[in-house]
């Protein structure tokens, strides 16, 4: 018997946050179930800062669907297995996961909802192992939660990729350049590959395909035959040239076991070759934070509505340790267990190391044969 929930959003901030919100709080309303949101992710909870939810006029959870970030926050930095202490001047990193338990037993949380990618999902399932009733729904831009066809945040990014597309198709025809999208996605070229599609890109180049720049040339080249003097290259942050390494803008702060990693660079670098090679002219944009803010599309609107309803119904129904999911394009859930694969240990969280179970593009996706079949060069 479900009374008392609580939500928390954690890790890098997507458009479609407060659309889960909503749904989950609408859900439970509708099932006398009352809610409750901590404050910024992981961090609310070990703090135990939370807010009462409620859809009711002027209530925070009120008139949201429309809203980019998230009501409640969002941490990055907030692994609760592993976290940041400092102590008479010195840090040192300390499993605060039972400070975590103690709380939610304590204000008697019936369970709790895990809004986030891939890391905030392995703690989720930490603590489901520890015996917390959790139920997890997959956000992140970069598409790569394993066990899902898509996360809700990615459309709204892909469709902001493919509005900046258009909008350097139309100043690199003017000018006769070669224009360079960077765009994000981690170690997956989700992002890279649908906007590619969508813009009417030339060349992608992601991270799952080394790329040879003199392929990239050699597209280039045919256009000029064909009279098409400038041409349009996404190019995802995490892609990589073949044999080369990932370029790297330095380091994030967002503590022990999570991936620290600051990517980006890489399409001004691809650029920097490509006027040197072709002697065409070339400009690089990154595209950043514009991928992840403001309204969400109306795609993610439904798909988080869907997301937060089904995750308030496994709950009612007394399913935890699960993830709710898109599965041969039906709403679905799946264990955390699943989720996390090989990365079992507790504690340990995302990343691109070999435990880590990101869902990457494949060859045979879809995708990559459209892209393929219209000649989208791929950088191979
Ligand atoms: O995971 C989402 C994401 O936006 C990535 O695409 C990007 O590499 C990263 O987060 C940026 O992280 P931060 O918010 O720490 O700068």
């Amino acid at each position: 018997m479900i009374r008392k929930v609580a939500i928390l959003a954690n890790g890098g901030d997507v458009s479609g946050f407060n659309a889960v919100i909503r749904a989950i709080v609408k859900t439970a309303e509708n099932n006398g179930v009352e809610c409750y949101g901590y404050l910024d992710g992981y961090n609310g909870l070990l703090k135990n800062e939370y807010v009462k939810l409620s859809t009711s006029e002027g209530e925070m959870a009120s008139g949201i669907l429309q809203l980019g970030g998230s009501v409640i926050g969002s941490s990055t930095n907030a692994n609760v297995f592993n976290y940041k202490v400092e102590e008479n001047g010195e840090v040192t990193y300390k499993d605060l996961s039972d400070v975590c338990i103690e709380n939610i037993k304590k204000e008697k949380f019936d369970c709790i909802f895990t809004l986030g990618g891939d890391g905030t999902q392995k703690s989720a399932r930490d603590f489901s192992t520890k015996g917390v009733n959790v139920i997890g729904v997959p956000k992140t831009i970069d598409n790569d939660v394993a066990c899902t066809e898509i996360t809700f945040g990615y459309n709204t990014a892909v469709s902001v990729a493919a509005e900046a597309l258009d909008r350097l198709h139309t100043t690199g025809e003017t000018h006769h350049r070669i224009m360079v999208l960077e765009v994000m996605g981690r170690y997956a070229g989700w992002i890279a590959l649908e906007s590619a599609i969508a813009g009417g890109a030339d060349i992608a180049l992601i991270p799952e395909i080394p790329y040879d720049i003199n392929k990239a040339v050699e597209k280039i080249n045919e256009r000029k035959e064909q009279g098409k003097n400038f041409s349009v290259v996404v190019v995802a942050e995490g892609a990589a040239p073949k044999g080369g390494t990932i370029s790297i803008l330095g380091t994030r702060n967002n503590g022990e076991g999570v991936d620290n990693t600051k990517l980006g660079g890489i399409g001004q670098i691809v650029a920097n070759q490509l006027q040197e090679l072709t002697g065409i002219e070339s400009r690089s944009t990154t595209l950043g934070y514009m991928q992840r803010g403001g309204t969400p599309t109306a795609y993610d609107r439904v798909l988080s509505t869907k997301y937060g309803a089904k995750a308030m119904e496994l709950a009612l129904n007394g399913q935890f340790g699960v993830l709710t999911v898109i599965k041969n394009g039906k709403l679905d859930a799946v264990s955390l267990e699943e989720v996390v694969g090989r990365n079992t240990k507790i504690g340990a969280v995302s990343g691109n190391t070999a435990e880590s179970n990101l869902r990457k593009v494949t060859m045979d996706n879809d995708l990559v044969k459209t892209a393929r079949n219209i000649g989208i060069c791929l950088g191979d």
